[in-house]
């Protein structure tokens, strides 16, 4: 075990975060909710979270202020200054498109709920400490102000940390269909005249979930798990030529699994289709 794991253990076993958590989990989504504005949040028009990058922004002009202050001393002072107040004009897209990241999954997940509050939480006060700092240093107290920046960065750490918890081992952001995008290879995936037409059928081809849907003459497959946070897509609706998701309404084009609309970043793997006597065969199509 890690030396932080114990600390996050706590914290994702934690209930008491639950309460606010949730509340606030139910503003974000209530404030933010499906539309253009979700989208750049998500990074829909990116084709990949902007939180991630805004991060970067953020901790690294923290970071480097504070570096400054140790290493350049008084010769750093104004480059720490501006620092800082690059850092604090980064922070709240930077919180913003984080929280809207968080408030999609924290219904299904009371470990990512709970750290992810803390982590919010975390870099919030990394953000007020930093605040404070710029304003000791403007008021002549630069001792002081180097000092606050320290416990900012030591703060920051903390919550980058989580946030790198919730990423890579809670996984929170990656592509839900990465691991399994399907094969290449022609394989059976149902008897053709049990689908019907304009209704999303879910089937799983070697270990790939994949939805079918009929419409006329036509079969159309992409990959059944949303890449944005894995629902099912064949318990979504049809919309014309959109395949919508039920959990937040990301839209895929239904031939080529393209995202029509976010939350989505990323399109679904699509499946070549053709009928073999009655039996649907497909396989994915390159990317
Ligand atoms: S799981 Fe979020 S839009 Fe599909």
């Amino acid at each position: 075990m890690t030396p932080l794991e114990p600390l996050v253990r706590r914290i994702e076993s934690t209930q008491a975060l639950d309460g606010p958590a949730k509340a606030l989990g139910r503003r974000i989504r209530n404030a933010i909710s499906a539309g253009p504005f979700k989208d750049a949040l998500s990074g829909t028009w990116l084709g990949h979270a902007v939180h991630p990058m805004l991060t970067d922004v953020v901790i690294g002009s923290f970071t480097s202020a504070s570096l400054l202050d140790l290493l350049a001393g008084g010769a750093g002072a104004a480059a720490s200054e501006r620092l800082i107040m690059v850092g604090l004009a980064a922070y709240p897209p930077t919180a913003l498109t984080g929280l809207n990241d968080w408030a999609d999954t924290e219904v299904a997940d009371d470990r990512v709920r709970r750290a992810g509050l803390v982590h919010a939480s975390g870099n919030a006060v990394a953000a007020l400490l930093y605040a404070a700092s710029l304003a000791a240093r403007r008021g002549g107290a630069r001792g002081r102000g180097a000092l606050l920046g320290l416990a900012g960065a030591t703060v920051l750490m903390g919550g980058g940390y989580l946030g790198g918890h919730l990423s890579l081992r809670r996984g929170v952001g990656p592509d839900q269909t990465v691991f399994d995008p399907g094969s290449t290879d022609w394989a059976p995936a149902a008897d053709a005249a049990q689908l019907q037409s304009g209704k999303p059928t879910r089937v799983v081809v070697g270990d790939t979930p994949v939805l079918l849907l009929r419409d006329a003459d036509l079969i159309f497959a992409i990959h059944d798990r949303c890449s944005h946070r894995g629902c099912s897509l064949s318990e979504g609706q049809v919309d014309g030529e959109e395949i919508v998701c039920p959990c937040h309404g990301s839209r895929f084009d239904r031939r080529d699994g393209s995202v029509r609309h976010g939350p989505a970043t990323g399109p679904q793997p699509a499946f070549q289709v053709r009928d073999r006597e009655g039996i649907v065969e497909i396989r994915r199509l390159a990317d």
